[in-house]
């Protein structure tokens, strides 16, 4: 199976070393957790990891695209493909209520999604990886993206070249999951995340006193029309099997109990899971939201604003990525998991390279980890940390080594 080097590294060995790291993978967690930083200011944990992959003498590179991003270069001792694995280091505006040791030090700013830990366990799969250089048969890059919970910083690092140089054949993201219990693994088989579309919507009718509503236009009673309605997009006009979902998030309007309101402003988003069903499901909106406003003498502005693309596993690394899964913690810890409404910028390393993302269980009720992510008590079982670097450690050389395991 192994390329040019003979001896392929085993199981044993990766499962051995990503054990062995567990005190340094919470010493980092800890440390990245009490320091959390927002997207694009992730300088000090950037720094870190920078240090840290100079430190196994892994080539670095930064400045993408004025981008907090940095991407560690391995290089096997004979040649090969390229497999990149990434992980996201931004944290999130939010208060941390956890009474924790390593609670946020930063008011206002919390690592409530866990990137935390996929900071650590990259950091984790490179030091293992690093250890493994003499067998390797090819290049792993390691991604450490900037925003991944806005605005993105999957595509300024594209676009200034860290899928190529070495060009990347295959690439695996990982994310934990506080419903999946500390021990398991998620993978996807096809459809991944949605794109989280937003729109905005400004009725504009004519005010007046509510005691006359014939001489004024409610913008209220449009508004309400509108929302109803909204909501056949779903139901009326996609293919059934085809996840939908039409949210209305915010509405103002009026400001005295007896005035017609003349102007109502409402914010949403659209999110599919398919770009043709995400053209015709905002083309829907934009034609229902104008009908409405036309026929109750109201006029409407509606501007969309597109968020990232939608994504589907690569089935080949799919494979490849939920056999990794199965070596490293057995068959009956493994969840095929549906697609998820969610946004992910993951997507765009999809568009360039086949890929796949794997999700890690961090959940554990006995230690009172339940809280789930983007929760101000949110927190996870740091002993998932160590299941992740084999996994990612196991997926990355069984993609050297041949491809699909
Ligand atoms: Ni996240």
């Amino acid at each position: 199976m192994a390329k040019g080097t003979g001896s392929e590294v085993s199981l044993k060995e990766i499962i051995e070393a990503a054990h062995n790291l567990k005190g340094r993978l919470v010493e980092w967690r800890r440390d990245f957790h009490e320091h959390p930083e927002l997207g694009m200011e992730e300088r000090r944990t950037a720094g870190i990891v920078a240090d840290h992959l100079r430190s196994l003498g892994i080539e670095v590179r930064t400045g993408f695209g004025g981008t907090t991003a940095v991407v560690g270069l391995l290089k096997g001792a004979s040649p090969g493909p390229t497999i990149a694995l990434r992980a996201d280091m931004d944290a999130l505006p939010i208060q941390e209520e956890n009474q924790v040791p390593y609670a946020s030090k930063t008011p206002g700013q919390m690592h409530a999604c866990g990137h935390d830990s996929h900071v650590t366990m990259l950091l984790g799969a490179a030091t293992a990886l690093a250890g493994f250089r003499e067998r390797l048969a090819g290049q792993v890059k390691f991604f450490f993206q900037p925003a991944e919970e806005g605005p993105g910083g999957a595509q300024p690092m594209i676009a200034a070249g860290a899928m190529e140089d070495p060009k990347v054949d295959g690439v695996v993201g990982l994310h934990v999951a506080s419903e999946m219990n500390v021990g398991e693994i998620g993978v996807v088989p096809g459809a991944d995340s949605a794109s989280p579309d937003s729109f905005s919507i400004r009725i504009v009718g004519r005010g007046g006193h509510a005691a006359h509503p014939d001489q004024g236009v409610d913008a209220i009673a449009v508004a309400a029309q509108v929302i109803t309605a909204l909501q056949t997009v779903v139901s009326r006009e996609i293919y059934p099997l085809q996840p939908v979902v039409v949210t209305v998030g915010t509405i103002h309007g009026g400001f005295r109990n007896n005035v017609l309101a003349g102007e109502v402003t409402m914010t949403g988003t659209i999110r599919t899971l398919n770009a043709d069903v995400r053209d015709q499901a905002q083309a829907a909106v934009g034609r229902i939201v104008k009908g409405i406003a036309e026929a109750m003498r109201a006029t409407v502005e509606v501007d969309f604003s597109r968020g990232y693309p939608s994504f589907s596993s690569d089935p080949s690394m799919y494979r490849l990525v939920r056999q990794a899964a199965v070596d490293v913690v057995g068959p009956e810890r493994i969840h095929d998991l549906d697609p998820t409404m969610g946004g992910e910028d993951f997507a765009y390393y999809c568009q360039k390279a086949p890929g796949t993302m794997f999700r890690v269980g961090g959940r554990n009720a006995a230690k009172g980890f339940t809280n789930p992510l983007h929760h101000p008590r949110f927190d996870l079982d740091e002993d998932a940390l160590p299941i992740g670097v084999a996994v990612l450690v196991r997926g990355a050389l069984s993609f050297l080594s041949g491809g699909e395991a």
